[in-house]
């Protein structure tokens, strides 16, 4: 029997930080000067993640994905995906980047069983890359995701978060750039989310509005019915071409909401909006054993009711999650500890 949460939602998505360290600072994520680190003493070493991914899977996990941060400047990122290569149990192993190592890396983590690659991608504006992450590195990211595709990953998919008067000239360019490298394209809605501190509602280009700025180009587009829990909603272009667009803000998926993060700490969100999570590392740490920690877990789950997306929707007044100066008393608080 699977376990439920207090909603009747299964267990079954784990996002896994390995670092809350990023070479990037796009402004909807990480927009201020300074930021609290996790004390590099507390992460968590592969094997400790491997032993709690497979307390996780005993109670139904069987999707993961490797975020941070950015996952891949954790060193010798392979030597985790070959452990849970060898424990042999999740179905779909996926791995979210900024693509700026992705061109070193790409064949190692082929070769280890990564199963698929998103690559974060905002403008195809080499300026404009430069001025939204604040680092010069398109080239390196385009380079990457040819490399992840020579090396031979299929089902890459490009994440875009759509900024009103940022980058929202952009849709037809980056499609277009998607059907060239086989890639599909997704476009996320700009998200209220710790680390969001310059959020505003004026910046958000809802799903409708995308949709309005592609049919102006593509004409109409077909919408797909919905087959599983994950968060995009897929539309077809007249060409056949497919993309999603992630309408987390203007219509949360929280009702159907399967996943949980793991930060590189070991702590345990059960949702990316909650104020706090469950510690695992001292348990871990202090020996208990694998049927110890699938209890701990499935207590938690049982009692999970977040909805934290849907109860910022029905805020009259919305502005930033939370304030820069509150955000330095805890990292985990941000979305670069907690997971893109
Ligand atoms: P697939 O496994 O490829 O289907 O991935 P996915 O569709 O789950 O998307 P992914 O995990 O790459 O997340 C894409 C974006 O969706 C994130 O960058 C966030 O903007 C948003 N998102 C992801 N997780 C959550 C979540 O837990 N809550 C909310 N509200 N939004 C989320
Ligand atoms: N709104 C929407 N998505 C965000 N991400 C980070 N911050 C935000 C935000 N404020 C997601 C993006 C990015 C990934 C690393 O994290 O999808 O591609
Ligand atoms: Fe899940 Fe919370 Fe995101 Fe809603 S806001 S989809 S409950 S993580």
């Amino acid at each position: 029997m699977a376990l439920l949460d207090e909603y009747n939602r299964p267990l079954s998505s784990l996002r896994v930080s390995v670092t809350d360290r990023c070479n990037l600072r796009c402004g909807y994520c990480m927009p201020e000067e300074h930021y609290a680190w996790l004390p590099r003493r507390d992460l968590l070493s592969f094997e400790e993640v491997a032993r709690l991914v497979e307390a996780f899977c005993a109670l139904g996990v069987r999707k993961l994905r490797l975020t941070g941060g950015e996952p891949l400047l954790r060193r010798e990122l392979e030597n985790l995906i070959s452990l849970f290569a060898a424990q042999g149990v999740l179905e779909d192993l996926a791995l979210t980047t900024n693509g700026l190592l992705l061109e070193e890396s790409a064949p190692r983590l082929f070769d280890a069983g990564l199963g698929r690659v998103t690559v974060s991608l905002d403008s195809l504006r080499r300026e404009r890359f430069a001025r939204l992450s604040k680092r010069d590195e398109l080239d390196a990211v385009l380079r990457g995701i040819e490399v992840a595709r020579e090396v031979g990953f299929c089902g890459t998919k490009i994440d875009t978060v759509v900024l009103r008067g940022v980058n929202d000239d952009e849709l037809v360019d980056l499609l277009e750039y998607g059907k060239r490298v086989e890639s599909e394209v997704r476009f996320i809605e700009y998200m209220d989310v710790g680390g969001a501190t310059q959020w505003s509602a004026d910046a958000v280009v809802s799903r409708n509005q995308m949709l309005a700025l592609i049919e102006r180009h593509y004409g109409a587009v077909e919408a797909l019915a919905k087959t599983d829990t994950a968060p995009a909603d897929r539309y077809r272009l007249p060409d056949g071409t497919l993309f999603g667009i992630i309408a987390s803000t203007t219509a949360p998926f929280c009702g159907a909401c399967d996943r949980s993060r793991l930060t590189a700490d070991g702590t345990w969100y059960s949702c990316l909006y909650a104020s706090s999570g469950l510690d695992l590392r001292a348990p871990l740490r202090e020996g208990a054993t694998g049927a110890e920690l699938a209890a701990t877990l499935s207590e938690s789950w049982r009692r999970r009711k977040d909805r934290g997306a849907e109860e910022r929707l029905a805020l009259d007044d919305r502005g930033a999650l939370l304030a820069a100066d509150f955000l330095a008393r805890d990292p985990r608080l941000e979305m670069h500890t907690r997971g893109g």
